[in-house]
Parts: C-alpha cells; sequence; structure tokens
C-alpha cells in the first residue's frame, strides 16, 4: 500500500503557497505492537492550521520535512491494539496523508455511530465544541442581550450566532458577500447582518446596536474587532476565538485602537483555546446534539476532494471561500 503524505518544505510567508509543502509517495506504515493502521477519510480545514507550521502557538510548530499536522478521521485497516478494531471510525491529528500508524490510547477517539462523518466533524464536532464554549464559558450569554459574532457565517461563527439566538439574544453577524449575509438572517435565524466588504461596520453596528454590544464574539481580530470595541456596552464581554484576518500578516499586526473603552464600559476581552474543554466536550455535544435534532442549529459544511487538493483547500478558508465548515473527502 502506498501513502501519500504533504511534508512541510518551508515556513509560509504570508499566503501559503504549494511550494511551501513537498506532496510525496512512500510505502504504508507497518502498525507496531500497541498501534492501530488509519485509513484517512476526511481531513478537517482549520485556520490555525496556518499558525501550527508558522511557529509554536498552543501546539509545537510541525517542523521542517514533518507531515502537515491535520485533524481528521478515518477508518481503522489493521490493529495490534485490543481496544480498537477493524472497522472503526476514529478521529484524532492523523496528518495530510493516506495512512497514518499510531497508537491511539489518548490521541483517537471512537466517532460517534450513526453520525454522518460531515456532522461528527463540524457542528458535532471541535467545531461545535469551540462555539459552545467559548459563547457559554466566556461570554456568559444572558437572555435579552446583543450578541455580535465576526466570521459569521464560518463555521465556528454560525453555530455561534445560533446559540445565541437558542439563549434568547439578539444576533447580529458580521461576514463577507451579499450571500452570506443572506444565508445569515433567511437561514440560520440572525436577526440582523453586515457585509464588511460592500458596509462601513462601525457604521451599521451604530444603528444596529443603539444600546451597545453585550457579547462580541470574535473570530477575525483587526479592524473588525476595532469597530466592535468602539460600541461595546457596559460590562460587554468580548471573546477572542480567532484572529483570522492577521494569520498571513508579515509583520506584527497593530493592537487594537479602541481598547481603552473596556476601562470606560469595564468590559471583559478573553481568550481561550477549545482543548481546555475538551473533558467536558460530552456536555457541549450533548447539547448540539439536541438542537440539530430539533432543527434548531442548522449545520453548513463544504466538502473538497482529494488529498492532492489540501494546501488549496486550507487556502479557501483565507479568501472566504468556504461556506461553512470546511473539510476534504480523501477517501470512501
Ligand atoms: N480558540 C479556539 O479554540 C478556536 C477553535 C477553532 C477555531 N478558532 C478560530 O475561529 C475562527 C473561525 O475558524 P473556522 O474554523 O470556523 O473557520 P471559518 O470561519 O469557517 O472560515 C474562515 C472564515 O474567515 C473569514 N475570513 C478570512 N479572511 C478574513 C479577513 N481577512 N477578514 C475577515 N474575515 C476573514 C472568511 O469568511 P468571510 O467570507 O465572511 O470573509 C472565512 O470563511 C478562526 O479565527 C479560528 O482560528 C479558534
Amino acid at each position: 500500500m502506498k501513502n501519500r503524505q504533504w511534508l512541510l518544505a518551508r515556513r509560509p510567508h504570508g499566503a501559503i503557497k504549494d511550494s511551501d509543502f513537498d506532496f510525496v509517495e512512500t510505502d504504508a506504515p507497518t502498525p507496531r505492537e500497541g498501534e492501530v493502521l488509519v485509513r484517512n477519510l476526511m481531513l478537517s480545514c482549520d485556520p490555525t492550521q496556518r499558525g501550527w507550521i508558522a511557529f509554536d502557538t498552543y501546539l509545537p510548530a510541525v517542523k521542517i520535512g514533518e507531515v502537515v499536522r491535520s485533524i481528521g478521521a478515518g477508518r481503522i485497516v489493521a490493529s495490534n491494539n485490543p481496544d480498537f478494531q477493524v472497522g472503526d471510525i476514529v478521529s484524532g491529528l492523523v496528518g495530510w496523508q493516506d495512512y497514518v500508524a499510531m497508537n491511539p490510547k489518548g490521541h483517537l477517539n471512537k466517532m460517534p455511530a450513526g453520525v454522518p462523518l460531515e456532522l461528527a466533524m463540524s457542528a458535532l464536532g471541535l467545531t461545535g465544541i469551540t462555539a459552545y464554549f467559548g459563547l457559554t464559558e466566556v461570554g456568559r450569554p444572558v437572555a435579552g442581550e446583543t450578541v455580535v459574532v465576526s466570521g459569521a457565517a464560518g463555521a465556528t461563527g454560525s453555530v455561534v450566532g445560533q446559540i445565541a439566538k437558542i439563549k434568547g439574544c439578539r444576533v447580529i453577524g458580521i461576514a463577507g458577500g451579499a450571500d452570506k449575509c443572506h444565508w445569515l438572517t433567511d437561514e440560520a435565524g440572525f436577526d440582523a447582518s453586515i457585509d464588511y466588504k460592500s458596509e462601513d461596520v462601525q457604521a451599521r453596528l451604530k444603528d444596529l446596536c443603539p444600546k451597545g454590544i453585550d457579547i462580541f464574539f470574535d473570530n477575525v481580530g483587526g479592524d473588525i474587532l476595532d469597530a466592535a470595541l468602539a460600541r461595546l456596552a457596559m460590562r460587554g464581554r468580548v471573546v477572542l476565538c480567532g484572529g483570522i484576518a492577521n494569520y498571513n500578516a508579515t509583520e506584527p499586526s497593530p493592537g487594537p485602537k479602541n481598547y481603552l473603552n473596556l476601562v470606560v464600559q469595564r468590559g471583559r476581552m478573553e481568550g481561550f483555546i477549545v482543548l481546555d474543554f475538551m473533558p467536558r466536550a460530552a456536555e457541549a455535544i450533548g447539547a448540539l446534539s439536541g438542537w440539530v435534532q430539533a432543527r434548531r442549529l442548522k449545520n453548513k459544511v463544504d466538502v473538497q476532494h482529494g488529498l492532492e487538493n489540501a494546501p488549496a483547500t486550507l487556502w479557501r478558508l483565507f479568501e472566504g471561500r468556504n461556506e461553512g465548515k470546511q473539510l476534504l473527502r480523501v477517501a470512501e
């Protein structure tokens, strides 16, 4: 069996390019004692991968020559581990490759039976868990409050906004383009949307949030974060989930200009990493599954195909071409 792999050739400068990676073919690995061999089926494309290949973050940077790190799911095709059987579908950090051999203990989780892979890797996976705990534990919404979400039509943002609606909040989403904005209000139940590509975000926030923003859930950073800080309500909370606007920056990004409004409004700005909440994942997945089943939570996935398209598919996130959770199907 052959194993195609994407290796990191050099650290990206600005936009990622195919030449930052080498696409190689070797023999599939043989699992050792205690290990399993996984045939990767679906890879998760995540903005944080841009950081993983560039520098140390909450995980050490991928080394030059290593397989590019990626969350994914696959089928066990050989097992030397009594707790994992051939045919089990598992997920973990499987990498941009066809096959991976590893000891599953603490590294691979069995996927829930009867849940489509696309759903288990989006609203009922890390994306949903991020949205759930980021909003409920860091943002702490109270019914009647005004919640603004950036990156609102994306995987995380769309779930955040819908949970905020379920919690009784008024929700405004900021996204790029008319189609995404219409989807937010017409399909996902947001109260209003702002197209940051064609509208003045600060002016629109002033119109839409006359009493200020109680929670700003930020996936983007940059000018959008600044515009939201300027409208913070008394005791407002800014949830720092990510800052994709600056992930490809070649120079350190300037800090937010309007941060002193946190002082005036007695506000709180707090970051989080979903990994810290994993011991409580079942709580989030329980709530999210209930809302999906009750059709209160719409889940949008964007599935591309072919391991050979991994860098290009990751890049879709940075051009806003993904419609919902970006996945890459690499085998059936
Ligand atoms: N803290 C955590 O534990 C954690 C976990 C998961 C994800 N995250 C973060 O959450 C954010 C969203 O991740 P996701 O996986 O859900 O991706 P996503 O939102 O599905 O996709 C990324 C979206 O970002 C928007 N975008 C790209 N470049 C932009 C720019 N320069 N300015 C404004 N918007 C831009 C695009 O939407 P438009 O078309 O609307 O521009 C794109 O669709 C990222 O910042 C990610 O790092 C954090």
